[in-house]
Order: C-alpha cells, then structure tokens, then sequence
C-alpha cells in the first residue's frame, strides 16, 4: 500500500503541487520495493495525436512524473492526418501488450476522430485516466475500477488537507463526462456531500455558488466565479487552465476559472493556477498505474 501522509494546513492555499510530490516520493519507494523483490515495474503508454502546444506539455509532464517515480513510459505521437481506423489499431496493439499496464490517449483529438470511440476502445484494465463506460459505472461499485484522474485527484487533495466533506453542500460547476459528473458522484456516494451540479445553462449561477461550502469548477470559461459569487469561508477547487494571449516570453498566461485575487482573501481554502489541480491528475494517473500493474500480476 502506498503510505498515506496528512499536511498541516498552515497556509489558505491547497497546494497541488506539493502533494502530487510527496504523492510521486511514496510512489518512488514503492518502485523499489517492486524492484527489489523482483515483480513487475509499472509502464504507462501515452498516444499524442497532432502538434498542439498545450496537449504536448501535458503529456511531457505525464512522461516526466513517470521518469521521477521510475515507471517504464511509451510516448506514441502520430500527425493530426492520422485515421480513426489506425489510431484504434494502435489502440489495440497496446491493449494486447502485455509490458504495458496504462494507456493514455491525449484529448482532444482531431475532429475527424471520435474522442468517444477511440477512448472507448481503451481496454478497462488499462484506461488509467478512467475515461471509459466501465470504470465510469464502477464509481459505485463497492469494487472501483480505475477512478477519473482529475475527479481522483481533487478527492485526494482535499482529503491531504483533512477538508471536511461528509454533510457538507458542495456544488460543482460543469457537468463533463471526465470532471463535472464523476465529482459529483464521487462527492454525494463516496464522501456524503450534500451535491449541487450546475452548469453553463444554469440560471443564476450564483445563487447556487453562494451557497457552496465546497465549490468545484470546471468550465472552461476564465474567471468565470467572481468574489461575489463566494460563500466566505468557502473550499474552492478551480479545475480550469486556459491559455490567454499575453505579452511575455511564452506568449500567453494560464488562467482558471476562478478570479484567483479576488477570492483567496475570503475563502478557507483555494487551489492555485498552475499548481492545483493539474498536478494532483498526474499524480492520480501514476495511482491508477500503479493499480492497474499490480490487478495484472
Ligand atoms: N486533456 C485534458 N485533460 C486530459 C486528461 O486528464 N486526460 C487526457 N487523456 N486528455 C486530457
């Protein structure tokens, strides 16, 4: 079992990063452990299609956290043109590999692919970012299959930080198949929560919002959540990361959802972009890997 540790809430910021770290050093002993007693070191494949700026660093950092942990990796890239019909091969062919235990493939995809198809195609047992029909139902099971990543991962973070959930109303924003609807299912059967789910066709948002003890937001829509849609006091996890046009070296910001400024000073607890969320999914997907190689063998 990976050992678990609890940090001391010193400090209003739900610090992503540290815990995907100190996640990625129980990881790294239990390699060695797997090493020393001669059993099988889990290997993670990920499938980048096309030359998008943002795909591409999200997958160098996956391939990089599993280099930190000592994972073997496979990083496939294929160019935007490719077909359905051969990325679904390639699908396939790891699958049927039997030194690989995870598989990522890297959204979006090309609109001439199906994202739904091909990530359906994804054997269960090794669809680590728990995307698929099956592992989607099994949030319910007393048996969980490989959870959602991100969702994994905020429940992760909030449990690190000894948030307290049972009884409490959490409302998340967006209702995606991948953040929205897996968190709201892992909050109300898991943790107890008292779930809310809104989305962009909610009308007024903010009467939802500010009632939130926890609010979860995942849109897509930068600072959508002003300060005057905050509960004081609240827990607030911001799931989005947006590229903007900006006048610097790299030429653009990172923005979330949140209105970061303007809502830290009233809330308990806040989740930085970068830094919140994003690293707790690689950290999950590292988990799931790790889960994955160990049901195999
Ligand atoms: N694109 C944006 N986030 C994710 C993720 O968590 N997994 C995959 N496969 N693609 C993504």
């Amino acid at each position: 079992m990976v050992k678990e540790q609890t940090l001391k809430m010193n400090s209003s910021i739900l610090d992503g990063r540290k815990v995907a770290n100190q996640i990625q050093e129980e990881l790294a002993s239990e390699v060695n452990k797997l090493k020393n007693e001669g059993k099988k070191v889990p290997h993670l494949a990920a499938i980048l299609v096309g030359d998008d700026g943002a795909s591409q660093t999200y997958v160098n950092n996956k391939i990089k956290a599993c280099k930190k942990v000592g994972f073997e990796y496979t990083l496939l890239q294929f160019p935007e043109s490719i077909s359905e019909e051969k990325l679904l091969a390639n699908v396939d062919r790891i699958n049927n590999d039997e030194d690989i235990d995870g598989l990522i493939v890297q959204l979006p995809l090309p609109d001439h692919v199906s994202a739904i198809k091909v990530t359906e195609h994804i054997s269960p047992s090794k669809d680590v970012d728990g995307f698929t029909n099956e592992n989607y139902g099994r949030i319910t099971s007393k048996n969980p299959g490989l959870m959602p990543a991100t969702p994994y991962g905020i429940q992760e973070l909030l449990k690190r930080y000894n948030v307290e959930i049972k009884g409490k109303h959490c409302v998340i924003v967006g209702n995606s198949r991948t953040v929205g609807a897996p968190m709201s299912t892992i909050m109300a059967y898991h943790e107890y929560a008292t779930v809310t789910v809104c989305h962009i066709h909610t009308e007024n948002l903010p009467f939802y919002t500010q009632q939130a003890d926890i609010l979860i937001v995942a849109t897509g829509q930068p600072g959508l959540i002003k300060a005057d849609m905050i509960k004081p006091g609240a827990v607030v996890v911001d799931v989005g990361i947006t590229r903007i046009a900006a006048d610097n070296q790299r030429g653009y910001i990172l923005k979330g959802d949140v209105e970061f400024e303007e809502v830290k000073p009233i809330v308990s607890f806040i989740t930085p972009v970068p830094g919140g969320v994003g690293p707790m999914t690689i950290a999950s997907l590292l988990l799931n890997t790790l889960k994955a190689t160990k049901a195999r063998y």
